[in-house]
């Protein structure tokens, strides 16, 4: 059944306005706040991430400086690449000081992704 050309026309109009007005400030950065607040807690655990052991970021206490600052990391790196950097830091590069996270098993991968999302805050 071949709808008339018409109504195609303004209906597609319409689903690409809406698309563009829900994607276009946000599309590239969105953050999903609940997962990043699980993150940051993974991240800040002793036991968990650990993250400020070795890392400078904006907030976090006592940090070490064996690593670079993560301010801006988000701007740097794409979710994925954050991802992948905490999942086994040691594929980038072989003499990494970073502990492997996901490949030792230290962090789960919904975890790896939660820490992910809230490093792309920074
Ligand atoms: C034992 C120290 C150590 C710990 C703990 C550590 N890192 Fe790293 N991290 C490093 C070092 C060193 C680098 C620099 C790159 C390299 O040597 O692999 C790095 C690099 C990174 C980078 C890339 C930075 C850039 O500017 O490209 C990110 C992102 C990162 N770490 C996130 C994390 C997160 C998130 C955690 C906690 C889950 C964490 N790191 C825990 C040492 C550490």
């Amino acid at each position: 059944m071949r709808k008339p050309a018409k109504f195609l026309t303004t209906a597609s109009a319409i689903m690409m306005l809406l698309g563009a007005a829900a994607l276009a400030p946000t599309a590239a950065m969105a953050v999903d706040e609940e997962l990043a607040a699980k993150g940051k807690k993974i991240a800040e655990n002793r036991k968990k991430g650990n993250c400020f052991t070795c890392h400078a970021y904006k907030g976090a206490h006592l940090a070490g400086n064996i690593g670079p600052a993560l301010d801006g990391i988000g701007k740097r790196k794409t979710k994925k690449e954050l991802y992948d950097q905490i999942w086994d830091a040691t594929a980038m590069n072989p003499n990494s000081s970073m502990p492997p996270f996901g490949k030792y098993e230290a962090l789960s991968k919904d975890e790896v992704k939660a820490v992910a999302e809230w490093a792309s805050t920074l």
